[in-house]
């Protein structure tokens, strides 16, 4: 037991001279996504289709139910976010086929239905604008260290590289830790109107993994105004009942 014990130690301590530098402990702001702001929906719709499903499919969601939820004409949709030979009632597939996927990236890109629900928006804010250079000049990420998947946003966010400092563990081990990141190279957005497009992808991405809540919100409405009237009826209904008692 005690020499399992050691080699335990043995090995976690050579993973982290291994690893090198780690991202410091996590620190999420809030995003201040707004899944009822259409406009930052439309917005996120279609950074999505431009920069994302190249790779990631969105295979629960169609392209007719996207222009009836986020308000615009199928006319629109087709010659703004179908770029494929998809038609207006398709899913939102890739044309990458799933194998030569994991050979180009080491993991095949998954689909993004359901990740505004796994990861939640404020994950996926801080992920879009977590991506950095690193040492090696590769693209790394402060939520997924030393991820397959290059940024592709770089062009608007610009080049980030780490500041590290470090972290005194309670039981005595000193590791660096990426305390935060710095633009070295500006890109075409501003770091505001970068914050802007990762809120507004992260918007999209939570509205992918439950369309019906913009729905399931606007009848939540219609429910308490129906209920506050029926109160009301129903007092003047005891009120007219109880006047021949009285
Ligand atoms: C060139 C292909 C490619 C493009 C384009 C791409 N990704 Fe990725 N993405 C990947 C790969 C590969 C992974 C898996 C990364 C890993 O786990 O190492 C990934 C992972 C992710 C994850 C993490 C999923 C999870 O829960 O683990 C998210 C979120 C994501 N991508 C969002 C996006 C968004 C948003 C865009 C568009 C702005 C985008 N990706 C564009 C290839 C791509």
């Amino acid at each position: 037991m005690k020499k399992n014990m050691a080699r335990l130690l043995a090995a976690a301590m050579l993973s982290v001279a291994v690893n090198g530098p780690v991202p410091a402990s996590e620190t999420t702001e809030p995003s201040g996504v707004d899944v009822n702001d259409i406009a930052s929906l439309q917005r996120g719709a279609k950074w999505y289709v431009n920069y994302c499903l190249s790779c990631h499919s969105a295979s629960y969601m169609r392209y007719n139910r996207l222009a009836e939820d986020l308000g615009l004409g199928e006319e629109m949709v087709m010659q703004n976010l179908v770029f494929a030979d998809a038609k207006i009632g398709d899913t939102m597939d890739i044309a990458m086929d799933p194998g030569q996927a994991k050979a180009w990236f080491g993991t095949t890109p998954p689909d993004l239905s359901l990740v505004g629900r796994s990861r939640g928006s404020d994950w996926l804010y801080a992920y879009l604008r977590g991506f950095y250079m690193d040492e090696n000049g590769a693209w790394n990420n402060t939520k997924i260290p030393d991820l397959s998947m290059p940024h592709v946003l770089w062009q608007l966010q610009g080049i980030q590289t780490p500041v590290y400092r470090q972290e005194t563990s309670a039981s005595g081990f000193t590791r660096e830790v990426i305390d935060h990141l710095e633009l070295q190279t500006p890109g075409l957005q501003s770091p505001e109107e970068y914050a802007g497009t990762a809120r507004d992808i992260a918007a999209f991405l939570e509205y992918l993994g439950e369309p019906a809540i913009l729905k399931r919100k606007n009848i939540g409405e219609w429910v308490i105004a129906f209920l506050v009237l029926f109160t009301f009826l129903a007092y003047l209904l005891k009120a007219e009942y109880w006047r021949d008692v009285h």
